[in-house]
């Protein structure tokens, strides 16, 4: 893609272009910037900026439109070269690396070698990302978003370290204990040894310490047998202890000496045994915060925290439900041997607006009731999702949008629905709660919504003037935007 609205450089470019063997072609308009998608044929941008661009300047923002739909943007203007620091740093948030002066002699060979490096790069990342998808295919890992792969591009790097503890974070049901098997399946050193889980919140306080180290035969009332507990049962495999953050006190300091000396001790034996079991760790709490207010040892929580995997919320790779979904109906077939079903777009496109705090398994849940349920043999659709949903996606579209500008590429935003937050401020708080399922961290996301659709709506939409307003910069309105996927 070319933007050079002057078009004072676009045949010496279409021509540098065409020696590198890619085609050309030029963006007329904002409109067509829009409407471009990333594919695997069409990935990269040159953009001319205009002289010392601003933020809010065109060129700039497309600058920033394309790079936000994964292109790979190189800039160039006359005499960019001599430009103050301020101004170069603009390009470098808007999203582009590459900087050219098309007024050099040299341009026409610096843009050669620029656009040869990132086709390279594009090849190797292309390589990269279908092995990687391959792989996931393999062990039963859903995913599309960018996010995803590079999560499991994180795992796939972790998991021959054979030695090194893992924490993964996350929110419930994000799949934890998806990518905890995973590591164990692509460890070299654990795979062919035993995945043992063990869940940290649901083991009795009495009785976890031998769960977890094992006991000698009378050590207590009720030990009429040696047991050698789930440590040294995943001895040449992994341990995962699933809910860290619920791990008793005692228990931490008990589990630091095992990992930081690889013995255990079982209760009331008096030699420590050697183990090699790999431990992955998982928890949905802020192990940072625990640590601060003293719930967590400091000590276990860095021993853990070696090599960390954060999986993203569903919301934030919205991506990867329509392929969740068609996993969970192939999962859940068999609960309705009659129909082979199919699933229609109202029903990817709804899960794919509404809040799902229970992430993954809240999916996995709405799926396979839509299938229990199911009194015909249609597709899967709108109404075979249960009334709740119906009233999120209701109130969402309570509000017309206001419409878009079609010529400007920086203020085209639709103010979606405004929900009841202005008129009746507790109870409009409590609502949010509720919907959030009182989880704190998620209603203030979801208030952080509601405010920047306030802002939108007072400023018409202008994100300039949105951000001016929230005293924020037009780059995390614009980041905001995309993160709480409002229309745009
Ligand atoms: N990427 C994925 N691919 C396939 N299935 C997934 C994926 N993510 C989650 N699931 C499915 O969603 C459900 C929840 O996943 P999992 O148990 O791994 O979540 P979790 O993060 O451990 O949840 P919790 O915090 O509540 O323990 C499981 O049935 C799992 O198979
Ligand atoms: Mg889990």
């Amino acid at each position: 893609m070319v933007w050079d609205p002057r078009g004072s450089r676009y045949s010496l470019i279409s021509h540098v272009l065409s020696e590198c063997s890619a085609r050309p072609r030029r963006l007329e308009g904002l409109i067509a910037v829009r409407q471009v998608e990333r594919s695997r044929w069409c990935h990269l941008a040159v953009v001319s900026l205009g002289a010392s661009p601003f933020p809010s300047d065109v060129g700039l923002q497309v600058v920033q439109a394309l790079k936000h739909k994964g292109f790979g943007v190189i800039c160039y203007e006359d005499g960019a070269q001599s430009w103050p620091l301020g101004t170069r740093c603009h390009v470098l948030l808007a999203g582009s690396r590459w900087l050219l002066d098309s007024a050099t002699a040299e341009f026409a060979q610096d843009l050669r070698q620029t656009v040869a490096h990132l086709l390279r790069a594009e090849n190797a990342r292309r390589d990269e990302e279908d092995s990687m998808k391959g792989l996931m295919r393999k062990l039963g890992v859903v995913g599309e978003s960018q996010a995803m792969l590079a999560v499991f591009q994180t795992i796939v790097r972790a998991s021959p370290l054979s030695d090194l503890p893992v924490l993964i974070t996350g929110e419930t049901g994000t799949g934890k204990e998806v990518m905890a098997r995973a590591i164990h399946q692509l460890d070299p050193k654990r795979r062919n040894g035993p995945f043992v889980a063990l869940n940290c919140g649901a083991i009795s306080p009495g009785l976890a310490e031998s769960e977890l180290f094992g006991h000698r035969r009378g050590a207590f009332t009720g030990a009429d047998r040696d047991r050698k507990g789930l440590i040294r049962s995943a001895e040449n495999g992994v341990l995962f202890l699933d809910e860290i953050g619920e791990l008793d006190h005692a228990l931490q300091a008990k589990l630091l000496r095992v990992l930081q000396e690889k013995r255990v001790l079982g209760v009331g034996e008096d030699q420590e045994v050697p183990i090699s079991t790999r431990v992955v760790a998982a928890t949905n709490r802020d192990l940072d915060e625990l640590v601060r207010l003293r719930k967590f040892r400091a000590d276990l929580f860095h021993r853990l925290n070696v090599l960390s995997v954060h999986l993203p919320p569903l919301r934030e790779r919205v991506a990867d439900v329509g392929p969740l979904i068609e996993h969970f109906v192939a999962k859940y077939r068999f609960l309705r041997p009659s129909g082979a079903f199919a699933v229609a777009p109202d029903f990817v496109d709804a899960l794919m607006q509404v809040e799902l705090p229970g992430n993954a398994r809240q999916l996995e849940n709405l799926v396979r009731e839509a299938l229990v349920q199911k009194e015909d043999e249609t597709a899967l659709n709108l109404r075979d999702l249960p009334r709740d949903i119906w009233q999120q996606l209701s109130a969402r579209w309570e509000r017309p949008s206001i419409p878009s500008d079609p010529a400007d590429v920086g203020t085209d935003i639709q103010v979606s629905a405004l929900e009841p937050l202005r008129h009746d401020l507790p109870a409009s708080m409590l609502n949010v709660l509720n919907l959030n399922g009182w989880n704190l961290s998620r209603s203030l996301q979801h208030c952080e919504r509601l405010l920047l659709e306030a802002a939108l709506h007072k400023a018409q939409g202008n994100q300039s003037q949105t951000a001016h307003l929230l005293g924020i910069t037009p780059r995390s309105v614009y980041n905001k935007i995309h993160k709480h996927q409002l229309p745009h």
